[in-house]
């Protein structure tokens, strides 16, 4: 008998995209979504098309790009013009899906769309026959589900339902649910909703009081089949249900739940790296299934078991999530065949004059570093694959620092036009004496407000990945990221990055209102 299936809607591109400072270029949504598509996902949604042109251009792309691979999805309110222009994003997608909806919560109507229940059911209906009128598959959301009336949600429920929708999504917008609670709430539906069983229930939960796993598998036990989630729970405010937990706790305890996902566990590590790495939300050690903790063993008791048989202390095999998979250890020997090789086991894929600069750049970082590791190659070649128009680019760096001293550093940058611009700075730190280099070169306006080194790999030779957020006058919080051997030349790779994705947003502001 085959075992019956919960779909994986993966939403990091759309409210992952939420967390503040996580905003992502299309060539960075694309990359992601490469890696969702490895990972097997049955949905991804892409954007919100009428939020923003760059939202617009990702769910397109995307669409065009993953073909048949999963649903292509975008977000529309219920609002004409927002379901118009989602449909004019997927028009290229292979497996398009029109995500619509409206609050249904009474705190939803009164505070914030200021109309009455009836109001509210009109425009569901008028929202999904619109946007049936577009695709096939259409999802209904009714915002604020975890906090409405049950008997009002099944009557929006059952009217969506007649209009067309294909998927009926409950979530708990702000993570005020508890499991017990929000099991009911899906049984409820089960019960009570005409037309429920020819359509796929589907969960998406907030992470506001650390419930949103424990809701979601509380839904699919009664009967959900579509979980919405995004990698390493990132996600508007707390963030959202997290996909490896919900996957690592389907398949590891099916006994329980009696459900697969089409999802390939060996990829999830690689794709939460790439998360962190671009939008440079840093996962906390001790993340389950994600961590760097999260297979670590610590006391004596705990390592001596583990030693003896690895199932004492762990119930999940490293390897099924894809830590330590490889040994392959690169050096400053290893030829060109085994680099392409182990570069595209790790996913990556190179025409020939693409890849002499990559072998250009490995041959650099393993002059530097005696061994070179997965994650090295993933912070090298993140770096060149996501180093977007380069407004400016790093070429020196220079610092005298110490105690008695001033610190003081000297910066080279070439601008688009190959201009050479040197100047020099002194601070309280050597970081901050580059900063004031570099800031007296570019001169655009923005405060240093995060800050992060951490190690790429082990060992007195590593590399430090410098992770910085910027604010821009206008409020905007741009990242950057820089990997290097020494850690003040990743600073200032970081800050560069960072103000070359200011000086690109401006730029293509300037050229939207031209
Ligand atoms: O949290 C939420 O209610 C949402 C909807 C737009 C689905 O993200
Ligand atoms: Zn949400």
């Amino acid at each position: 008998m085959n075992t019956e299936k919960v779909q994986i809607f993966d939403t990091t591109l759309r409210d992952g995209e939420q967390s503040p400072g996580a905003s992502m270029n299309t060539e960075e949504k694309l990359e992601i979504a490469r890696q969702l598509v490895r990972l097997g996902v049955d949905v991804i949604e892409a954007g919100f098309p009428i939020s923003s042109p760059g939202d617009f251009e990702s769910v397109s792309r995307i669409g065009t790009e993953v073909g048949d691979a999963c649903v292509v999805c975008g977000l529309s309110r219920a609002i004409p013009e927002d379901i118009e222009v989602a449909a004019d994003a997927l028009k290229t997608s292979k497996r398009p899906r029109i995500h619509t909806g409206i609050g249904v919560s009474d705190n939803h109507l009164e505070y914030k769309l200021r109309i009455s229940r009836d109001e509210a059911l009109e425009r569901a209906e008028a929202a999904v026959k619109l946007a049936r009128g577009y695709v096939e598959d259409v999802e209904f959301y009714a915002e604020d589900a975890g906090r409405a009336d049950p008997e009002f949600l099944y009557r929006m429920i059952e009217i969506a339902i007649k209009a067309g929708a294909t998927v009926v999504n409950i979530p708990d917008t702000t993570g005020y649910a508890y499991p017990e609670k929000f099991g009911a709430l899906i049984a409820g539906l089960m019960e009570n909703v005409d037309g429920i069983e020819d359509v796929t229930v589907s969960v998406h939960c907030h992470n506001d009081l650390g419930m949103a796993t424990a809701n979601a598998l509380a839904g699919v036990a009664a009967g959900a089949r579509q979980i919405e989630c995004t990698i390493n729970g990132i996600g508007e405010r707390a963030g959202n249900t997290a996909l490896e937990e919900v996957v690592m706790a389907l398949r590891q305890r099916q006994d329980v739940f009696g459900v697969e996902t089409n999802i390939n566990s060996r990829e999830i590590t690689r794709a939460s790296r790439l998360v962190s790495g671009i939008t440079g939300i840093v996962v906390q050690p001790n993340k389950a299934i994600v961590g760097a903790n999260a297979f670590a063993h610590s006391s004596g008791i705990h390592q001596d078991g583990v030693l003896k048989e690895r199932s004492t202390y762990e119930i999940i095999d490293p390897q099924d999530v894809g830590v330590g998979g490889s040994s392959i250890v690169l050096t400053a020997r290893s030829g060109r065949h085994a680099l392409r090789h182990r570069l595209e086991e790790l996913g990556f894929e190179f025409a020939d004059e693409q890849f002499d600069d990559v072998y250009a750049a490995f041959l650099d970082l393993a002059d530097r570093k005696k061994e070179v590791y997965d994650e090295d190659l993933e912070a090298l070649v993140g770096e060149r694959e996501r180093t977007l128009e380069e407004v400016y680019h790093l070429e020196r760096v220079q610092v005298v620092c110490g105690e008695p001293g001033i610190p003081t550093a000297t910066v080279e940058l070439v601008d688009a036009e190959s201009r050479h611009l040197v100047d020099s700075g002194h601070g309280t730190g050597p970081v901050d004496a580059v900063y004031r280099a570099i800031n007296r070169i570019v001169e655009v306006p923005n405060d240093l407000i995060e800050f992060s080194v951490k190690s790429v790999t082990r060992g007195i030779d590593a590399q430090g990945e410098v992770t910085i957020r910027v604010r821009a006058d206008d409020g905007r919080v741009f990242t950057g990221r820089g990997a290097h051997t020494d850690i003040i030349v990743a600073s200032a790779k970081a800050y560069v990055n960072a103000l070359n994705r200011l000086l690109v947003e401006v730029k293509q502001a300037v050229s939207e209102e031209l």
